[in-house]
C-alpha cells in the first residue's frame, strides 16, 4: 500500500512513518508513506497556501491552486489510481469498519488542511471522500491523518505479529474487548478471575464473550443498537 500525505507539516508525518509499528511496516516495505509539502505548490514568492475568506470572517482558507496542483502531482507519481481522502470535521466518522475497507486499497492520498478550512471548490473539483476522526475540532488534519493511517496500516497483512491481534480486539465483532490480565496472579490484593487460570478453553471463551457483551452494554450501548 502507498499512502501520500499532502500537508503543511511533512516533518510530523515523516516522524510518524519512522516510528514504532508503522516504522517497521515501512521498513519492511509493507506500506510506503510519502509526505508532500503543499507549500511547494504555492504560486507566489511568499509561498502562500491560504487567503482571507470572501465575505469576511475570521481565519484563513486553504486556496485551490496549491491543493489542486499537489493532488495532481502526487496522483501522477504512481500508476495505481488513488482514493483521495480529505481530513475534515465535516466528514464521515472514522470507524473500524471504514479502517477495514481502506486497508484493502492499494493507494490513498490524504489531504490535510489548516486554518479555517478548505476553499469549497476543492470539494467540488476533486470530489474527495471526507473523513473526520471525531466530533471535535483539531488545529489541522495531520493528527487526524495519523489516526487514520495508524488504524488502517495495522490491518495490512503482515504488519502485526499475529492475525489474532486484529480479530479479537475491540470493535472487530462490533463489541468491546473482554478484560485481559497478565502476571502476577495477585497485585495489591487484586486477583485474576479463576476461570482464566484453570485451562478450560471452552469456559474461557464463554467468559470472554459474556464480558465483551457486558462491557459493551455498560460502556457503549450505542454499539448494540441496530
Ligand atoms: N481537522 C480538524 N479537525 C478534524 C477532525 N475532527 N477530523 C478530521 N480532520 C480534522
Amino acid at each position: 500500500m502507498r499512502i501520500d500525505v499532502l500537508t503543511l507539516f511533512p516533518e510530523l508525518i515523516d516522524a510518524f512513518a519512522g516510528t514504532s509499528i508503522i516504522g517497521r511496516a515501512c521498513a519492511a516495505e509493507l506500506v510506503r508513506i510519502v509526505a508532500t509539502d503543499i507549500r511547494d505548490f504555492a504560486r507566489d514568492n511568499h509561498r502562500s497556501v491560504d487567503d482571507k475568506p470572501f465575505g469576511g470572517g475570521p481565519g484563513m482558507v486553504m486556496s485551490c491552486g496549491p491543493v489542486f496542483d499537489a493532488v495532481e502531482h502526487v496522483t501522477a507519481l504512481d500508476d495505481a489510481k488513488p482514493s483521495l481522502i480529505m481530513l475534515t470535521p465535516q466528514g464521515q466518522t472514522l470507524t473500524q469498519s471504514l479502517a477495514n475497507e481502506l486497508s484493502g486499497c492499494d493507494r490513498l492520498v490524504l489531504l490535510c488542511g489548516h486554518y479555517e478550512g478548505f476553499d469549497d471548490r476543492i470539494r467540488e473539483g476533486l470530489s474527495p471522500r471526507e473523513v473526520s476522526v471525531g466530533d471535535y475540532v483539531l488545529t489541522g488534519g495531520e493528527v487526524a491523518a495519523m489516526v487514520l493511517m495508524d488504524a488502517v496500516v495495522r490491518l495490512v497483512p503482515g504488519v502485526l505479529g499475529s492475525d489474532q491481534s486484529t480479530t479479537e480486539e475491540s470493535f472487530s465483532d462490533g463489541l468491546l474487548e473482554y478484560p485481559q490480565y497478565t502476571r502476577p496472579r495477585e497485585f495489591r490484593g487484586m486477583t485474576v478471575p479463576d476461570v482464566l487460570l484453570n485451562g478450560d478453553h471452552a469456559a474461557i471463551l464463554r467468559w470472554r464473550q459474556e464480558q465483551s457483551v457486558e462491557r459493551t452494554k455498560t460502556r457503549r450501548p450505542d454499539l448494540l443498537r441496530d
